[in-house]
């Protein structure tokens, strides 16, 4: 383990497959698919020194696929020497390619890219089979699979010959050289993608490839939990940490692992700032804590909250507010513990905090790209509290942090939970947040959750804002009275990355359930909406 600027560092104890990124939008599909054969895998940007590749001592290297044409100005090169370095390397699409031009062989325009599913066709390879090569059509990567088979392409150059000393196993109507192997010196390469689903035996391809290569399947859930209890003991010692638990699943299972690890010398804080759903304090408070036994410090702050946002309308204004009363009751609390744990002698140095690889990689910590969005901080802690940082879910893709928290026993409520934002129901009450309007939207919002699961559709949609439109008010008619209440909006939406969205399409019997009970039970409320707009133009949330 390293441990650079407070940060502990990647993963070094399992056999590690780095993703070179050229530019693709399937790099981290790739390294999500490798990690799914249970090998550990990592993306590395293309332009990092082949040395800082090579002492990451990566068991094999997979080149992705890229935008560019390899005779563009400008396209990515391979990390010089990195072909020759001794490790295998499996090349796709652009990689590919990159792979057939360094090595000697030939890409040209011929004019005839392909564009999705198409048929691919396996080839006996010539002579005698190389050590370690798999005999038949097909070669190492592809034989005893059938020998036509759809792959999903996506190329506008096409390889038309292979570099000497490669066997060309695989073609299709338009490409002659479709996948090539040189399986004595450890190297692969396909046009076609593997990684996504609608090439019909890619994930077999892919495992194909780790097994020539030799890496281990050792990457599972227990051994990632084993792994990270080791590291977390070697990070803290025996100083104390806290943790702030947000209700969420990234936070509580980060608490849930370092619990496991140095037990009692961690203190949760829980800053109920009153925005959360209905129940969800509960869960923190109660069951996240029955199930791991964790110290929780809670800090009931929901009235500060709604003093400070007293008269506020405007949504930014809404997230400061809220951001920087956070920062200030976790901060009073750290305080409390810290002269607490002085008292028996002991130093609070750590503090856990729930990073995913996709934040490290966003941010520009995996491939350089930097596009995280400031605003989506809000409700978080700033890095500079003087605490060295424990980050145990650093490594991590979102669903392998909830089958760790499956793992470790966390309520399903917790792991499952959609993604919610951090200022809470805060930003959807459109209006004043007050506390008869948060009680409105959380028996609403209740009633929508509940309903979404009675209808099995928890898992097909990404999230679901329920949006109070406070300050509007409609006529309506309930019994034989007139009344005058507010609309409420339902914003179910289909999303891989919440980056951009398309509104679900729910079934009408579950929308009719919904909307009659919501009017039946929440008195204030007489409409019920639907918000069917994309994202782009409309974002997820409202305010
Ligand atoms: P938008 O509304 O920008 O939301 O389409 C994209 C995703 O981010 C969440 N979101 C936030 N999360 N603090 C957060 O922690 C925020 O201020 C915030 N605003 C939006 C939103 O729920 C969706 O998942």
């Amino acid at each position: 383990m390293t441990v650079e600027g407070g940060v502990v560092q990647a993963a070094g104890e399992f056999d590690t497959v780095l993703v070179v990124d050229f530019g693709a939008q399937y790099a981290q599909l790739i390294a999500r698919r490798i990690r799914e054969c249970h090998v550990y895998s990592e993306i590395v940007p293309a332009t990092m020194a082949t040395a800082e590749i090579l002492a990451r001592k990566p068991a094999a290297i997979i080149f992705s696929g890229g935008p560019a044409s390899v005779y563009a100005e400008g396209a990515p090169p391979a990390p010089p020497g990195l072909l020759s370095a001794g490790v295998p390397v499996l090349g796709i699409c652009y990689g590919f390619q990159l792979m057939v031009t360094e090595l000697g062989g030939s890409v040209a325009h011929t004019g005839t890219g392909e564009y999705g599913a198409t048929t691919l066709e396996l080839l006996e390879p010539p002579g005698e089979p190389a050590a370690g090569a798999r005999t038949g059509p097909g070669g190492t990567l592809l034989s005893g699979l059938p020998a036509h088979q759809q792959v999903w392409m996506s190329h506008g150059d096409t390889c038309t010959v292979p570099p000497p000393g490669f066997t060309v196993t695989a073609r299709t109507a338009a490409t002659p050289v479709a996948a090539v192997e040189a399986a004595e010196r450890g190297l692969y390469g396909v046009q076609f993608h593997p990684e996504v689903l609608h090439t019909q035996h890619g994930m077999e391809v892919l495992r194909r490839f780790l097994t020539a290569a030799g890496c281990r399947p050792g990457w599972t859930m227990q051994s990632i939990i084993d792994e990270q209890v080791t590291r977390i003991r070697e990070q803290v010692g025996g100083a104390r940490a806290i943790c702030g638990l947000s209700g969420g699943v990234d936070s509580a299972v980060a608490a849930a692992l370092v619990q496991r690890a140095i037990g009692a010398q961690l203190t949760c804080v829980f800053v109920d700032h009153g925005l959360l759903r209905k129940g969800e304090a509960e869960q923190v408070e109660k069951d996240f804590v029955a199930a791991t036994g964790v110290d929780l410090h809670i800090v009931d702050a929901a009235g500060t909250f709604l003093t400070a946002l007293a008269g506020v309308v405007e949504p930014e204004e809404k997230r400061k507010i809220i951001g920087r009363e956070f920062i200030r009751a976790f901060e009073r609390a750290t305080r409390e513990i810290a002269a607490q744990a002085g008292e028996h002698g002991e130093t609070v140095a750590c503090r856990v905090q729930g990073t995913l690889y996709r934040d490290v990689v966003e941010s520009g910590g995996g491939t350089g790209t930097a596009s995280i969005k400031s605003h989506h901080n809000v409700g978080g802690l700033p890095e500079d509290l003087g605490f060295q940082l424990v980050e145990p879910l650093r490594d991590l893709f979102k669903d392998e942090v909830r089958r760790i928290g499956e793992e470790l026993g966390l309520p399903p409520e917790i792991v499952w939970r959609q993604p919610f934002p951090g200022p809470g129901l805060g930003i959807r009450i459109v209006g004043e947040v007050t506390p008869e309007r948060l009680a409105i939207l959380r028996e609403a919002d209740a009633i929508v959750r509940e309903e979404l699961s009675r209808a099995g559709l928890d898992t097909d949609i990404w999230q679901c804002p329920v949006v109070l439109l406070a300050d509007v008010r409609s006529v309506g008619v309930q019994g034989d009275s007139r009344t005058y209440g507010h609309p409420i909006v339902l914003r179910p939406v289909t999303s891989e990355d919440a980056m951009t969205a398309d509104w679900a399409r729910l079934p009408e019997p579950v929308l009719a359930t919904i909307s009659t009970r919501i009017t039946n039970e929440v008195r204030q409320i007489n409409r019920v909406v639907v918000d069917i707009t994309s994202k782009p133009p409309g974002t997820i949330e409202w305010e």
